[in-house]
């Protein structure tokens, strides 16, 4: 036969398949976020977002509970303050929304692991990630606002923080800070390549940080840019960033698997809500299997090199890897 090689081999049965499958995922790898909001006996469905809710402190309980459930051991925090102003007082607040669930979620459910998302635009008015001096964000003012945020969640018991408001140096005030307040055990998972992008539309809804005018586009990255993604992940390590994130995810596995490839710390990936919605959407509409479409975008996501992934989807994600698909 003058057939070269049979690669179908490989492929004859599950069995066979499952045996030299590339990619393996572990629940552990799972990060699921969820949205606090000041008040009681709060569920409020998302809109632009099915199947997710916003909870109220007394509520949360019942998410945490059916995350653990799942096998799901990881949770990023994101809070929707009652109060807002100029210059995102919430955020840094003692007593913010985001520090008292970490206060009453670590008291409850002491086994999770949880990450406090650092960022301004959930708590100011104008509902951009820092503070403003005319149009744009003052960079180096942001700064001592970020740390104090990142300081007084770890206070409240945060695990692990992870900036999101791609602020200039902001991983090297919040190590210092953290340091300084004798947390130096305490990892920064860096938001280190993210994109400006349409993709997080859904989470503003979520957050009800979607009052802002203009776009993010002086301090989120354009995304037309590879080598860029780069210089951000090594100037955050150089800062001294534990785990680098890129996102959103799947429009940008490139970017996942170039990161990857040049560094020897952990990858994180975001999924984010615009992702999580395209995806519902269709689904709900009938128009693709949305489980079987969860399995193949979550799997792509690790292939391209991720080791972590943050996932609206973290629940249905755990039961596909439970069940080998
Ligand atoms: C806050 C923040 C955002 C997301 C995570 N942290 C929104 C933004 O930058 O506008 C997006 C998450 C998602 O879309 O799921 N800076
Ligand atoms: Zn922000």
């Amino acid at each position: 036969m003058d057939i070269l090689a049979r690669p179908r081999r490989l492929r004859l049965d599950e069995k066979i398949r499952n045996m030299t499958r590339e990619t393996r995922m572990s629940k552990d790898s799972l990060i699921y976020p969820i949205f606090i909001e000041e008040g009681k006996d709060i569920r409020t469905e998302i809109t632009t977002m099915p199947g997710q809710k916003r909870y109220s402190i007394d509520t949360m309980g019942e998410e945490l509970e059916s995350v653990s459930k799942a096998g799901v051991r990881n949770i990023i925090l994101f809070g929707a303050p009652a109060h807002k102003d100029e210059c995102g007082s919430g955020a840094y607040d003692e007593h913010g929304i985001v520090q008292e669930a970490l206060r009453a979620a670590k008291k409850d459910f002491p086994d999770l692991y949880y990450i406090g998302d650092v960022c301004m635009c959930e708590y100011t008015s104008h509902g951009h990630c820092g503070i403003l001096k005319g149009e744009t964000v003052d960079n180096d003012k942001t700064l001592p606002l970020l740390a104090q945020t990142a300081v007084s969640q770890v206070r409240a018991g945060a695990d692990m923080v992870a900036p999101s408001d791609m602020m200039d140096g902001r991983v090297l005030a919040i190590r210092d800070a953290l340091d300084e307040a004798g947390y130096e055990n305490t990892p920064i998972m860096s938001y280190a390549a993210k994109y400006a992008s349409a993709f997080y539309g859904p989470f503003r809804e979520a957050a009800g940080s979607d009052n802002f005018k203009g776009n993010r586009k002086t301090y989120q990255m354009d995304y037309h840019n590879r080598r860029e993604a780069l210089k951000e992940v090594f100037l955050d390590l150089e800062e001294g960033a534990d785990i680098i994130m890129v996102k959103p995810a799947l429009s940008y596995l490139d970017i996942i698997r170039e990161v990857r490839d040049n560094i020897d710390v952990p990858v994180a990936a975001y999924s984010v809500s615009g992702e999580y919605a395209m995806i519902k959407a269709a689904g709900m509409a009938g128009m693709v299997d949305e489980a079987s479409i969860i399995a193949e975008t979550t799997t792509s996501i690790f292939r391209a090199g991720a080791d972590m992934l943050i996932t609206y989807f973290a629940k249905e994600a755990a039961q596909m890897i439970q069940s080998g698909q």
